[in-house]
């Protein structure tokens, strides 16, 4: 059987609350697994199940992962402790190819849980700084306590190393203390004054479907080309290895040949955002 049909055992070495819905899990493997910005791992809990999940970002001992407590295996995994194990295969998809960043201004929009994978690429571009130009960071939330990371991204913006820019749906009226929220309302709103340089700029986009349906396009019409403008797709995934058909969408096997896009692609996929 293929090695990535079989999971691999990972330890759970730590477990971070990030907000009530949401956790950071770190792994370690006992043999060198490598999980690169905008790839996923299908992850086994023993007992239960398993569900495709992406990096958020290396750690000293790994790689994390957050993820949301949504149906029955992610409550399993919500179940576990530090120390136990779980499965994974992987690593899946083509995840980002950071030579398209390289050189130029980069552009980072996350709507929600989408701001996991964003991490995990933001954390490489991190990696070799001097490699780019402005990197800006929106990132739009249900409420300012459903900020995931906050505390990080709003190191990296006080000490210059990112551009940041935070929205939620609700709040009461904003004032001192709200530091880096700067609007209520869509995340996409975060755009306005933001003095892009189109030509140089490339942008990574990832959040719900409803997310895609008006920003992508909006970014193009600021003179981004589409070939610059990436999204990451999720399916309903079960190998990830491009055999069972699952994740096929307009004829594209999105674990496979995906998860991340650019626009020019994407607008060739009907029903893909
Ligand atoms: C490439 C990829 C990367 C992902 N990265 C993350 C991540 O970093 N963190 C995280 O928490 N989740 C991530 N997910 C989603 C995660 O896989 C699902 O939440 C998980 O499969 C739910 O499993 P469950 O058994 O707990 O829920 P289920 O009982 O199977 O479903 C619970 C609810 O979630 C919905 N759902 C299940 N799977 C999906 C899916 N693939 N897409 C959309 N809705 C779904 C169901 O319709 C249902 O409403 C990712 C999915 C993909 C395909
Ligand atoms: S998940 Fe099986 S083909 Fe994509």
């Amino acid at each position: 059987m293929s090695a990535s049909l079989v999971p691999i055992p990972a330890t759970l070495v730590r477990i971070l609350p990030e907000d009530p819905e949401n956790r950071l899990f770190e792994l370690q493997t006992t043999t060198p697994f490598h999980v690169g910005p905008g790839q996923f791992v299908e992850l086994t809990v023993p007992g239960s199940g398993e569900f495709p999940v992406s990096t958020a970002g290396e750690t000293a001992t790994g790689f994390a992962t957050c993820i949301r407590q949504s149906g029955r295996v992610t409550a399993a995994m919500f179940q576990l402790d530090e120390g136990m194990i779980v499965g994974l295969r992987g690593p899946f998809g083509n995840g980002f190819d950071l030579t398209r960043f390289a050189g130029r201004d980069v552009l980072l929009i996350a709507g929600g849980l989408g701001i996991a994978p964003l991490r995990g690429l933001l954390h490489a571009l991190l990696e070799e700084r001097e490699r780019y130009g402005r990197i800006v960071l929106l990132y739009g939330a249900r409420q300012p306590e459903n900020i995931l990371f906050r505390e990080e991204f709003e190191e990296l913006a006080a000490n210059g190393t990112v551009e940041l820019r935070f929205s939620v749906d609700f709040a009461p009226q904003l004032g001192e203390g709200d530091g880096y929220i700067c609007s209520v309302g869509l995340v996409t709103e975060l755009l306005q004054g933001l003095q892009l340089a189109p030509d140089a700029t490339t942008a990574a986009v990832c959040g719900p479907p409803s997310l895609y349906g008006c920003v992508l396009e909006q970014l193009a019409s600021t003179g981004i080309d589409p070939d610059r403008i990436f999204a990451t797709l999720e399916r309903r995934m079960k190998c990830g290895t491009g055999q069972c058909c699952h994740c096929v969408c307009a004829g594209v096997t999105i674990c496979r040949d995906g998860p991340v896009f650019c626009l020019t692609e994407l607008r060739s996929m009907p029903g893909a955002i």
